[in-house]
């Protein structure tokens, strides 16, 4: 199959006639891949069975993990959902059109295969206004999963979709690269309490403010034990992994407690490291710790003729001596982490890199989005310094 392509002019502003084509292979049962705010979607009609299924083997994505169905206005989530809560009332007023999955207890006319087997369907109305228009122009909910091939990290530009899709599916429309870079946020709205199944920008500390506690599924934080299905089952698997193997640094707490004392002889050597080293005295004695650490790690195994790539930060690039290095951003903000994430995993992957050493970041706000893909992509494979 030849996949064609077509880049809009101006994002912001798409035109209809530039979307047209894609809205009616939509309507018709075919697959598209288009931009979203978070990552880019790759689009079928949510209603259509044989659409869901072409979605599955485009991705080689395994059945039972169900797809979210993407809505242009909230005039069309009535008919996907039995009911609609009153906290996704209140979400939906608050977050939507944006970066926020909800599941709801499913309606009869959404069909099994876009729900993976479920009675329940994850519903997102995307802000990006290539999808919104494209959505409302195609006249049917589209179930749409991140466009990547399944295990790969998501796309976050057009580049990255015909890397995966290429010959797989109808059409790809660039919108250019998205604004977030990491999933949409899914919160589990069906039962009597809310629980986060996925973090991402709508952040726990932002539906918390809203909602008070909520609960966070025990896959956002480690490896699903065999034989459980979480409750988002993609959780189950090793997403987005890069074909190096992935190894995250993080500091214990003890470490940490430590090197925030200025008595302790941790703090000591490692001020003193700085102070020789002619060090940048601006970079936090934490960051800078984590830094030697993953040098340590990531030195050790270069000497036994492995090739090693690091993942860095703005604020520590300079600490590193091996030479494939990528900073995904800065400390000072998550935002950049999670923009950049993905794109830095694809570029390893095409270095062909045997290891990656990665430092770890604050779990708060878009941090835990960011943590959490990382350790999937990890395998949660982490070493505690
Ligand atoms: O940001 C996003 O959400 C992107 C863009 C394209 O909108 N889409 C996306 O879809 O990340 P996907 O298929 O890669 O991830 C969907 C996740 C999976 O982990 C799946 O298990 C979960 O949503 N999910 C879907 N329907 C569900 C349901 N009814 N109950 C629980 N989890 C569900
Ligand atoms: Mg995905």
């Amino acid at each position: 199959m030849e996949t064609k392509g077509i880049i809009i002019k101006d994002a912001k502003h798409p035109r209809d006639e530039e979307l047209s084509e894609a809205a009616r292979i939509l309507r018709t049962g075919g697959l598209v891949a288009f931009p979203t705010e978070t990552v880019y979607g790759l689009g079928g009609n949510a209603l259509d069975k044989r659409a869901s299924e072409k979605i599955y083997a485009a991705k080689g994505r395994p059945s039972d993990n169900p797809l979210i169905a993407h809505i242009s206005c909230m005039e069309e989530l009535g008919p996907l959902v039995e009911k609609i809560p009153k906290a996704a009332e209140l979400l939906a007023k608050l977050y939507w059109p944006g970066p926020l999955t909800m599941v709801f207890p499913k309606s009869a006319q959404i069909p099994y295969s876009t729900t993976g087997g479920l009675d329940t369907v994850a519903v997102r109305m995307p802000s990006d206004p290539v999808a919104r228009r494209l959505i409302h122009l195609a006249g049917v909910p589209v179930a749409a999963p991140s466009a990547n091939t399944s295990g790969r990290p998501s796309p976050t530009t057009a580049e990255h979709v015909r890397q995966d899709m290429d010959g797989r599916i109808d059409m790809i429309v660039d919108g250019g690269p998205v604004g977030i870079g990491v999933e949409s946020t899914i919160v589990d709205v069906s039962g009597a309490v809310p629980i986060l199944l996925r973090p991402g920008a709508i952040t726990q500390e932002m539906l918390e403010e809203q909602l008070g506690k909520i609960l966070i599924d025990p896959a956002v934080f480690g490896p699903v034990e065999k034989g459980i299905r979480p409750r988002a089952p993609g959780m189950k698997y090793r997403h987005y992994a890069p074909r190096g193997e992935l190894v995250l640094i993080q500091l214990k707490e003890e470490t940490r407690a430590q090197l925030r004392t200025q008595e302790s002889p941790l703090f000591r050597q490692v001020y003193q490291s700085m102070v020789d080293s002619g060090r940048n005295l601006g970079l936090d004695i934490e960051s800078y710790y984590m830094a030697s650490q993953v040098n340590q790690a990531a030195e050790a195994k270069e000497r036994t003729g492995a090739s090693v790539g690091i993942i860095c930060t703005d604020e520590t690039i300079e600490e590193y001596h091996i030479v494939v290095k990528r900073s995904i951003g800065t400390r000072e903000s998550e935002a950049s982490l999670a923009h950049n994430l993905y794109g830095v995993l694809r570029e390893f992957d095409e270095l062909e890199v045997d290891y990656i050493y990665s430092e770890s970041f604050s779990q708060t706000h878009l941090g835990q989005a960011v943590m959490n893909r990382l350790s999937k992509a990890a395998g949660y494979h982490v070493l505690l310094v």
